[in-house]
């Protein structure tokens, strides 16, 4: 069997039947994306399925991950431990199926961003919210799809701003890396 129809049947098995149709939704929007930019379409569709595989954790179950695995998260992290099914799914798809430092990055990186994310991890973070079953109540999501098509680092960037504005309104914590990536793919803009 492939690793990715084993990756498939382990996900179908381990996750509910709406995060698995998620996760391929992000893998097929992640290919299309690769496609668009340039990017190893067989990275993308890995990260892509693979990205949430640690989503249906408790936070608990989470952050006894975290400690006993020795994997270093910050105050923000500790507190918010949502964010963390990144850190955690990445090492996870590491340890159990021996992806590259690459697709645990794009893993990682989709919760919390970076502000070095390369091409890869910017199509799996945006996958992530405009994948085809996906629906938002805070914004257009058709017209953030035409956008990711044409200006990945613009989707990112709206992307950011939605969800810092949400946490916001809900009075939580914001981690540090979307700040940074923020300001720094804004920063490269202006000086286009
Ligand atoms: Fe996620
Ligand atoms: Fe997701």
């Amino acid at each position: 069997m492939e690793l990715i129809d084993k990756i498939k049947e382990d996900l179908k098995n381990t996750l509910s039947e709406r995060r698995y149709i998620h996760s391929l939704g992000v893998m097929e929007m992640a290919v299309e994306l690769a496609k668009i930019y340039n990017v190893d379409e067989k990275k993308a569709e890995l990260a892509g399925l693979l990205h949430d595989n640690a989503k249906e954790m408790t936070p608990e179950e989470l952050l006894k991950y975290v400690d006993d695995n020795n994997i270093k998260i910050s105050e923000v992290e500790r507190i918010n431990t949502k964010i963390l099914h990144g850190k955690v799914g990445a090492d996870i798809a590491k340890k159990k199926y021996g992806v590259s430092k690459e697709i645990q990055e794009a893993i990682e990186y989709h919760t919390t961003t970076n502000p070095n994310m390369t091409t890869l991890d910017k199509i799996v973070f945006v996958a992530d919210k405009i994948e085809l079953n996906r629906k938002s109540a805070t914004y257009d999501i058709e017209s953030e799809r035409e956008l990711a098509k044409k200006d990945l680092d613009g989707a990112v960037i709206f992307i950011i701003n939605s969800n810092i504005t949400s946490l916001i309104q809900k009075d939580k914590l914001i981690n540090e890396e979307s700040i940074q990536t923020r300001n720094k793919l804004m920063i490269e803009r202006m000086k286009k």
